[in-house]
C-alpha cells in the first residue's frame, strides 16, 4: 500500500520504517529540512533500539523515502497518518496548531480518495475538527475518511511494541476505511479494536493517565512503607500476582516523567475539565509524582543536612532507561531542584549526555563515568534505571566516594547487598 507518515519523530519515524518493513510504500514527510537531510544520509536524528537498522534496509531496497515537500507525499499515497507533536501548552491542553495546519496541507493537495489518519496522540473531539478542516480547505471535491489510530509505543522498545503490540486499535466511521486500516495492518498478529472515531481518541488518554495512576498509587504505597518499615517491591510482587492487577508498572521511584505521561495527564485532565467534568483523581496522580521528586531531595538532606555546597552524584539523565530522551525527565528536575538548594552536580548518562547539556549547561560536572561521578561525592543519586548502573563496581565506589551514601531513586540494587558493603542506602519504599 502506498503510505504517508507526516512528521518524523518518536513516533511519525518509527511507524514510517515499521510499515516499510511490512511490504508497504512509505514516504515519510518532515518540515525540518536538517531532519531530513540526515534521514537521506542514513543518519539518526533520535536514538531507539532497532530503528537505525530498519530505516537503512528500507531506504536501500526502495520502500521508504524522506521529502520535506508534504504534497508530494499526499499525493503520492492513498494513506496519511498523522504524526507531528501536539506538545503541552502552559495550560496543559495540548497546542493542535500542527495538526491543523497538516490538515490543511493535506486537504489543499488531496487529490484523490484519501485515508487521513490520528497518529498523534490528540484530545478527544480532535477527529472532528481535522475533518472541518479538511471540508473547509479541500480544493477538489475529493472525498476522504478520517481514522483514529493511537500508537501505544514505548520509548526504547517501540519498533518491537510496533512490531508486536498487544493491540490496534482503529476508531472509524465507515467500512471503506475500515478495510483498508485492517490490510495495512495485516501482517501484524494482534487483537484489533474497532470503535468510533471518539472512542479510539479516548483509549489513548484513558490508557496513559491509567498508567500513570499506577504508579502514583504505587508511590504512595512505598511513602507508607517508610512509615512502617515495609518494602514496596514485596507488596508490589504481592499485588502483582493477582491478575487483575498485575505486576507491570509497580515500580515505585522517584517519579514518571517522558513526553507522554506527564503531557497526556495533564492534557486529559483539561479536556474533561472543558467537557465540564473535573476528574479530580489525575490531579492527585500529578500531586503524588511531584512529591516523589521532592522526596529524593529529603532523603539527601535526612542523611547529609543540608545540601548547599555538598557534591552530589548524579546517574542517569534520561526519563528512563534505553533512550536518550530528556523530555520531562523526573532527574533534570530533581538536579534543578539540588541546584537550586546550592548543590555542586556531577552527573553521567550512557545516552543522554549531549541533549542535556543544551538544557542544563554549565551549571553541572558532565563525567566521562560512574566512577568519576563517585570521586569526592557526598552521595550518589541513581535517577534512572540502566541497567549498567545495577552491575558497577559498587566496593570501588564506595572508596571513590567522600561519604558512603546511595540514594537509589528507581529502586535498582539489593538493599542489603549494599549495606554488606557498607553504604549508607536508601531506596524509595523500602
Ligand atoms: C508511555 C506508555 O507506556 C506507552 O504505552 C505510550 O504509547 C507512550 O507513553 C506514548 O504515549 O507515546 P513512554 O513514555 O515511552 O511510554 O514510557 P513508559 O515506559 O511508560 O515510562 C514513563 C515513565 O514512567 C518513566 O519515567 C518511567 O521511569 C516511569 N515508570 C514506569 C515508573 O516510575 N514506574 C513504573 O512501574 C513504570
Amino acid at each position: 500500500m502506498r503510505i504517508c507518515t507526516i512528521g518524523a519523530g518518536y513516533v511519525g519515524l518509527v511507524t514510517a520504517a515499521c510499515f516499510a518493513e511490512l511490504g508497504h510504500y512509505v514516504i515519510s514527510v518532515d518540515n525540518d529540512e536538517k531532519k531530513i537531510k540526515m534521514l537521506k544520509k542514513l543518519r539518526m536524528p533520535i536514538y531507539e533500539p532497532g530503528l537505525e537498522e530498519l530505516v537503512v534496509r528500507n531506504v536501500k531496497n526502495g520502500r521508504l523515502k524522506f521529502t520535506t515537500d508534504i504534497g508530494e507525499g499526499v499525493r503520492n499515497s492513498d494513506i496519511i497518518f498523522i504524526a507531528v507533536g501536539t506538545p503541552p501548552k502552559e495550560d496543559g491542553s495540548a497546542d493542535l496548531s500542527s495538526v491543523e495546519a497538516v490538515a490543511r496541507a493535506i486537504a489543499e493537495n488531496m487529490d484523490s480518495y484519501k485515508v487521513i489518519v490520528e497518529k498523534s496522540t490528540v484530545p478527544v473531539e480532535t477527529g472532528e475538527w481535522v475533518k472541518r478542516t479538511l471540508q473547509l480547505y479541500r480544493k477538489k471535491d475529493v472525498s476522504f475518511d478520517i481514522v483514529s489510530n493511537p500508537e501505544f509505543l514505548r520509548e526504547g522498545s517501540a519498533v518491537e511494541d510496533f512490531l508486536h503490540p498487544s493491540r490496534i486499535v482503529i476508531g472509524v466511521e465507515s467500512k471503506r476505511a475500515e478495510k483498508i486500516m485492517r490490510e495495512v495492518y495485516a501482517k501484524i498478529k494482534a487483537p484489533i479494536l474497532v470503535t468510533d472515531i471518539k472512542s479510539a481518541e479516548l483509549i489513548k488518554h484513558a490508557s496513559n493517565s491509567f498508567l500513570a495512576t499506577k504508579i502514583s498509587y504505587i508511590n504512595a504505597i512505598a511513602n507508607i512503607c517508610e512509615l512502617v518499615g515495609a518494602d514496596v517491591v514485596k507488596v508490589a510482587e504481592g499485588m502483582g500476582l493477582d491478575k487483575r492487577i498485575g505486576r507491570e508498572f509497580l515500580d515505585a521511584g522517584c517519579g514518571f516523567g517522558g513526553f507522554c505521561l506527564p503531557k497526556d495527564l495533564a492534557s486529559f485532565k483539561w479536556i474533561c475539565n472543558k467537557l465540564g467534568y473535573n476528574f479530580k483523581l489525575l490531579e492527585v496522580v500529578e500531586e503524588i509524582n511531584e512529591g516523589q521528586k521532592r522526596k529524593v531531595v529529603e532523603k539527601i538532606e535526612k542523611l547529609l543536612w543540608n545540601i548547599s555546597g555538598k557534591v552530589i552524584g548524579v546517574l542517569g539523565l534520561s526519563f528512563k532507561p534505553n533512550t536518550d530522551d530528556i523530555r520531562f525527565s523526573v532527574a533534570i528536575d530533581i538536579i534543578r531542584l539540588l541546584l537550586e538548594k546550592g548543590a555542586i552536580v556531577k552527573v553521567y548518562d550512557p545516552r543522554a549526555m549531549e541533549k542535556s547539556k543544551a538544557v542544563l549547561g554549565k551549571k553541572v560536572k558532565y563525567c566521562k563515568d560512574p566512577y568519576s561521578v563517585s570521586k569526592g561525592s557526598d552521595a550518589l543519586v541513581i535517577l534512572t534505571g540502566w541497567e549498567e548502573f545495577k552491575n558497577l563496581d559498587y566496593k570501588r565506589i564506595k572508596k571513590l566516594l567522600r561519604v558512603p551514601v546511595v540514594i537509589d531513586g528507581r529502586n535498582l540494587l539489593d538493599k542489603e547487598e549494599m549495606k554488606k558493603l557498607g553504604f549508607m542506602y536508601e531506596g524509595i519504599g523500602r
